[in-house]
């Protein structure tokens, strides 16, 4: 099952913050539908939205951050991050997103004629479309 793997950078933990971050991982692995691995974070898909468990120490401010951090803007030419719930799971930040389907610059442009200027600020234009169409970051994390 390669679409089920992942890594925790196991240094960055004390064996009991070690414990949790593993428990939580196979919690909601074994619920979804394939991970995703990121930098900081390992990201499970459950299908509507995804769970962003950290993997190390900058996972943990990243989740943090995106967890909290939001906007309601309609303007295609202002930044739009994903919607996200941010909860604290064993003094853990764990962080539930919609879905985002991951977009090139040259998808952007074919679904919206143009390419907003925001998207260049996010890091590697980690962008994409929501299921009703909004072009939203989905990886804003400050590390
Ligand atoms: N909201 C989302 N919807 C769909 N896939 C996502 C979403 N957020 C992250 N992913 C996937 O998970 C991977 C890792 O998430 P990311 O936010 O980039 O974590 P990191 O900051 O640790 O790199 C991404 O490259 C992407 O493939
Ligand atoms: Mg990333």
């Amino acid at each position: 099952m390669h679409d089920k793997e992942y890594y925790i950078d196991e240094a960055d933990f004390s064996p009991e913050g070690l414990e949790i971050v593993s428990r939580l991982h196979q919690r909601f692995s074994s619920r979804s539908r394939q991970v995703l691995c990121g930098r900081n974070r390992n990201v499970f898909n459950m299908g509507r939205y995804v769970v962003k468990i950290p993997k190390n120490l900058d996972g943990i401010a990243d989740n943090d951050w995106e967890g909290s951090v939001s906007n309601g803007n309609d303007d295609p030419h202002e930044i739009r991050y994903a919607r996200t719930r941010l909860a604290w799971v064993e003094e853990l930040p764990i962080v539930f997103m919609e879905w985002v389907e991951p977009a090139t610059s040259i998808e952007i442009i074919q679904r919206m004629g143009f390419e907003p200027d925001w998207v260049m600020s996010v890091d590697c234009g980690q962008v994409g479309f929501a299921r009703d169409g909004r072009l939203l970051a989905y990886d804003y994390g400050p590390r």
